[in-house]
């Protein structure tokens, strides 16, 4: 995974030390709520542990879970680039979305829009032709995210994670 920065942020790699910090962020109802379509908070610090290595242990050079980091080196949140999973398979499919996760005590700053738009930027210029992401009805942030960082609304759909979303779409 490469690292990448921003005026204000920089996205890196996340580290066994920032489990402490997934566990805040993934244990509140607020963040979790619109992930998945039976969301539930982290119980325990060992599940933030366990996922934070597993996070970590992507290796690849276009796809990964960027930990989202301030100037002073406080992480706010995670920005990523997965193959999305089709319904009705296990598998992951061609496409690749772009998905976000912050930190409540960080909304509203612009964090979130900056790091997107420059985790999408870095998936253009490795030569990604079309990043898709979905949202849950009612998740107007994210919805206004995809806005923001210039993704087109193509509706509703079926075509992800057994649920039905809206997809957003940005081409290169
Ligand atoms: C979706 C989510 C990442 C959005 O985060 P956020 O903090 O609201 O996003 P931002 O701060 O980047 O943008 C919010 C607003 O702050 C504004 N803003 C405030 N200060 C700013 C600054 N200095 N620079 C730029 N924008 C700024 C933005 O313009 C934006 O305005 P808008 O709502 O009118 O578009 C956040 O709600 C979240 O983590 N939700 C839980 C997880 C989740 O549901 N993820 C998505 C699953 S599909």
């Amino acid at each position: 995974m490469i690292t990448l920065d921003s005026a204000r942020l920089k996205m890196r790699p996340w580290e066994q030390r920032d489990a402490t910090f997934v566990f805040d962020m993934y244990s509140r109802w607020d963040v979790q709520r619109f992930l998945g379509h039976a969301p539930e908070v982290m119980q325990t610090l060992g599940e933030a542990e366990r996922l934070t290595k597993r996070l970590g242990q992507v290796d690849d050079p276009l796809l990964g879970y960027w930990a989202v980091e301030l100037a002073d080196g406080t992480v706010v949140g995670t920005v990523m680039l997965q193959r999305i999973r089709l319904s009705g398979t296990a598998a992951q499919s061609n496409e690749i979305e772009i998905g976000w996760h912050f930190h409540p005590d960080y909304w509203g700053h612009g964090y979130a829009v900056e790091a997107a738009s420059r985790v999408l930027k870095h998936a253009f210029d490795s030569q990604v032709n079309r990043v898709i992401a979905v949202t849950l009805e009612g998740n107007t942030p994210s919805e206004r995210l995809c806005q923001r960082i210039g993704m087109k609304n193509l509706g509703r759909t079926s075509r992800y994670y057994d649920a039905e979303y809206t997809l957003f779409e940005a081409t290169r």
